[in-house]
């Protein structure tokens, strides 16, 4: 082959999707293969194959797409075509909580089928938090955008009806995949934009999460006003809204107060 021909084939990736039934997968490729959305819900059986070509930074690249049924009864389906797969659109629906609790299922599933775990590990991820056109929302921006970050991944509000955040998201995956491609397969490390660590965001899921005053510090019951004030004050330097940026700081920065203000009147 000579060298012409070499740079004239186009790059060919893959990409899957994944996440609950119902949760949108279909509709959020239908809205950015076709343009346009179908209310009716028509569940995918197995396995939904399809190819598109895009441009990516100056290079024509042909995806295919391996849309995946979210229903249990496909599993014995969907397993067969996680291997290979250089990108993931991990999808939720903001008005079903259990959708979005199930996402680390989903990685679960997906990181077993794919054996190596070097492997899981190049795969470019973007989180759609879909149907923010819908009301109720149950799972806010905060707590999934959260998630996304602490695994590295990049995170989208989505709506296949409306089409936000559609195209960026695809963008934002082709380009990752692509990236990861040039640079032998390795995926580019991504940090997030927002300014803030992952420290900082367990500092504020343990506060937010944790039922007891004691565990919210991180303190053994019985800790004296020593131990309080100072897991305090390591709390409250990583929280201050002041200077912390991270999603929720402020919220937890409450928690913190009230928390040490109730074991500091308990504490001999
Ligand atoms: P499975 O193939 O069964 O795994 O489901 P799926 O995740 O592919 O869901 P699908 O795309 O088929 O959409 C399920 C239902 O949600 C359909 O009735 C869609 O019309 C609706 N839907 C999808 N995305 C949106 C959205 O952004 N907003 C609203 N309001 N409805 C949506
Ligand atoms: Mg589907």
């Amino acid at each position: 082959m000579d060298t012409k021909t070499k740079i004239s084939r186009p790059l060919r990736i893959k990409i899957i999707s994944i996440g609950n039934a119902e949760s949108g997968k279909s509709c959020i490729i239908k809205r950015y293969c076709e343009r346009r959305f179908v209310h009716k819900y028509l569940a995918t059986i197995g396995i939904d194959y399809g190819v598109t070509k895009v441009n990516v930074k100056d290079k024509e690249v042909k995806v295919n797409i391996f849309d995946m049924a979210g229903h249990p009864i496909f599993y014995e389906v969907r397993n067969e075509f996680y291997r290979d797969t250089q990108g993931a659109v991990l999808v939720y629906d903001v008005t079903d909580r259990a959708s979005f609790e199930t996402l680390e299922l989903w990685l679960m599933e997906m990181k077993n089928e794919m054996g190596n775990m070097a492997d899981m590990d190049n795969v470019t991820f973007c989180v759609c938090a879909n149907k923010v056109d819908r009301r109720p929302r149950v799972v806010d921006e905060t707590e999934g955008r959260v998630w996304a970050d602490t695994k590295g991944f990049h995170y989208f509000e989505t709506s296949a009806q409306t089409g936000e955040g559609i195209t960026e998201m695809f963008q934002v995956l082709f380009d990752g995949v692509v990236s990861a491609v040039e640079n032998g397969g390795r995926k580019l490390p991504y940090q997030t934009q927002l300014g803030y660590t992952k420290e900082q965001i367990e500092a504020i899921q343990k506060l937010k999460n944790s039922k007891t005053d004691h565990d919210k510090l991180g303190l053994l019951p019985g800790a004296s006003k020593d131990d309080i004030n100072r897991a305090y004050r390591k709390l409250a330097v990583l929280l201050h809204p002041d200077k912390s940026v991270a999603p929720g700081s402020e919220e937890a920065f409450k928690v913190l107060v009230a928390a040490r203000t109730t074991l500091l009147k308990r504490a001999t």
